[in-house]
């Protein structure tokens, strides 16, 4: 008998960052870690999502160079151009018409129900419709690759229910088309800053960025926060309420676990002590980060090749996702006509 081998075509996978300069070890833990396993065994394409970064109150004069250090980082981290499509929104115009059909089917409630949304518009006197529709063009990034899956962050989760509904809506009316792409987030859960507090962002301070270097990294996680109920004084300790036990959990090799648990409980190793080996983890594994982001800040024009050849292919696809959405929603010059 013939054995008939036949090859399934690749899942494929969208994912976007916000263009904020380089990466930090939260985008790290909480997203680009899986964005980088991922490459072999998906058809990928990450996007850098500027527009949605308009929306902020950065600097337009510096968004450029937040989005190059931001590609920099991506590369540095491990994603390939050879294996995925990489590329910046605004480079592929389509994402924002398809967002526009969107907005013909997205429920206003679910927008104005979005957690990020109600947090984010009470810092506004007169709220920007862009921020109530961010998770449209969010559905349309996605969409238009018809992806099956999508790895981000546990914040995101309620924007991809979100995106599932505008596809279900837009297939009741116009034909089954889009997929209900599934979120795909890393087990870490929320990973909390090194003040133990908020989530782990830039803006807060609370992190360290994935090009520091040795004495960088150490003046940052000598100052992290650890258990504060200081119960660990008590016997038995709890390594696992630590923040810094949690990040040794994800950065730290596994073998050396269960001696950093007992050396806690028991008080055998003082907090800054338990510190130090967080540092070294978080240099060893951001070491090589270093020289590749060395590399491409050296030759940024090679940056830009790999990002124009990204939005060439990513155009490609969106391109006939658009004209056939386009097409069923009447779009389209009829030759009966
Ligand atoms: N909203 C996402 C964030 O803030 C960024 C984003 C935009 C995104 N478009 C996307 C993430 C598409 C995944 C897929 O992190």
């Amino acid at each position: 008998m013939k054995e008939q081998k036949k090859k399934e075509p690749r899942k494929r996978v969208l994912s976007g960052i916000q263009p904020t300069g380089e990466a930090h070890l939260g985008n790290y833990l909480g997203a680009l870690r899986q964005w980088v396993h991922m490459q072999d065994e998906y058809e990928c394409f990450y996007c850098i999502v500027d527009q949605h970064a308009i929306l902020g109150d950065g600097d337009p004069l510096d968004l450029p160079r937040r989005t190059l250090d931001m590609a920099v980082s991506l590369l540095a981290v491990g994603i390939d151009p050879e294996k995925s499509t990489l590329f910046v929104q605004s480079d592929v115009p389509e994402h924002l018409e398809l967002a526009w059909l969107f907005n013909t089917v997205a429920p206003v409630g679910d927008l104005e129900r979005m957690t990020q949304y109600k947090d984010k518009s009470m810092r506004y006197e007169s709220i920007p419709v862009g921020l109530l529709n961010y998770p449209v063009l969010q559905a349309a990034d996605i969409l238009i690759y018809r992806a099956d899956a999508v790895p981000v962050g546990d914040d995101q989760r309620q924007h991809l229910e979100l995106t599932r509904e505008i596809a279900r809506k837009w297939n009741a009316c116009y034909g089954v088309y889009f997929p209900e792409p599934e979120a795909i987030v890393p087990e870490t859960g929320r990973i909390i800053g090194l003040d133990g507090e908020a989530k782990m962002s830039k803006s807060l301070g609370n992190t360290v960025g994935i090009l520091a270097n040795e004495d960088e990294v150490w003046s940052q996680v000598r100052r992290a926060v650890t258990d504060p109920q200081r119960v660990r004084r008590e016997d038995p300790g709890r390594p696992e309420v630590c923040n810094v036990y949690s990040l040794h959990e994800l950065l730290t090799e596994p073998a050396m676990l269960p001696d950093i648990a007992e050396q806690c409980r028991t008080a055998g190793r003082g907090c800054v002590d338990c510190k130090r080996i967080l540092s070294d983890s978080i240099v060893r594994e951001f070491g090589p980060f270093r020289e590749r982001a060395e590399y491409f800040r050296a030759h940024t024009n090679e940056v830009r090749d790999i990002l124009e050849a990204g939005a060439d292919h990513a155009r490609s696809v969106s391109g006939k996702t658009l004209a056939e959405a386009r097409s069923r929603m009447g779009l389209e010059w009829r030759e009966e006509l």
